[in-house]
């Protein structure tokens, strides 16, 4: 049977504010921005949101490409909903491509890719090879990628981007490009269709310790 119109609701299950502006908020906290894209290791997200919940001064923002949220409809245990990732205490927000474009632009008002384009780190994890080739080409048709183009690569702290499908190419465009662009090496593993290959998101506990490190945060793994 074919959809409604009235069927095709919005999957923005927690609105962002309606008014973006002063982001990110001066609250003393460290502002985390969690992306991911259509990749399997998607569901690693919770994983990575819960690692951060001993830590009181840090505050998660997510974006999810349209595929990405797939991967998190409340499949199994192991794949809650959105919404309930978007109930854990340290995640302030979560946002999609709709969420540009909430409502007819007008002059003087702030536009969220801008506004998060200031967060202290931003982190894209998984980083889909669909998401990685348009970033190398300077492709900004998403909120992420749009976020991505417009980062602040004069501030303290850099991206991060974990990759499953990382080659040498990727590798040195963020050289290329003043090195502000900083990529976790793939591993080996088991990959989801059966294949044993090395485009496998790095393990989320190292991708965790990784970004406790480069935040100054305390961790109990050496990175
Ligand atoms: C079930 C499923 C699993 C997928 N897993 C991956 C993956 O692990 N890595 C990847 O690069 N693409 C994967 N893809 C393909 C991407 O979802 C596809 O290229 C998509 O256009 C990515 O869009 P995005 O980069 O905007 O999120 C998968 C697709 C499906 C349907």
């Amino acid at each position: 049977m074919a959809a409604l119109l009235q069927d095709l609701q919005p999957v923005n299950l927690q609105p962002v504010q309606s008014e973006p502006c002063d982001l990110p908020p001066q609250d003393g906290k460290i502002h985390l921005l969690l992306c991911a894209t259509g990749s399997v290791a998607t569901i690693k997200i919770p994983n990575i949101v819960e690692a951060f919940s001993k830590h009181n001064n840090v505050s998660i923002r997510l974006i999810f490409t349209e595929c990405a949220k797939n991967f998190l409809q409340g499949q199994s245990s192991e794949q809650p909903s959105l919404q309930t990732i978007g109930d854990s205490p340290n995640v302030d927000g979560i946002y999609f491509d709709e969420d540009e474009w909430r409502d007819p632009w007008v002059q003087g008002n702030k536009i969220l890719h801008i506004e998060l384009r200031r967060w202290d780190i931003m982190v894209v994890a998984p980083l889909s090879a669909n998401t990685l080739a348009k970033i190398t080409q300077g492709w900004s048709d998403n909120l992420l990628l749009s976020v991505v183009r417009a980062w602040d690569t004069t501030g303290q702290l850099d991206p991060i981007c974990d990759t499953p499908g990382l080659n040498r190419y990727h590798d040195d465009w963020g050289v290329q490009n003043g090195g502000w662009f900083e990529v976790l090496q793939p591993m080996e593993k088991e990959l989801a269709c059966g294949d044993v290959g090395g485009g496998a998101m790095k393990d989320w506990r190292e991708i965790v310790a990784v970004i406790e490190n480069r935040l100054g945060l305390t961790s109990g793994m050496i990175v």
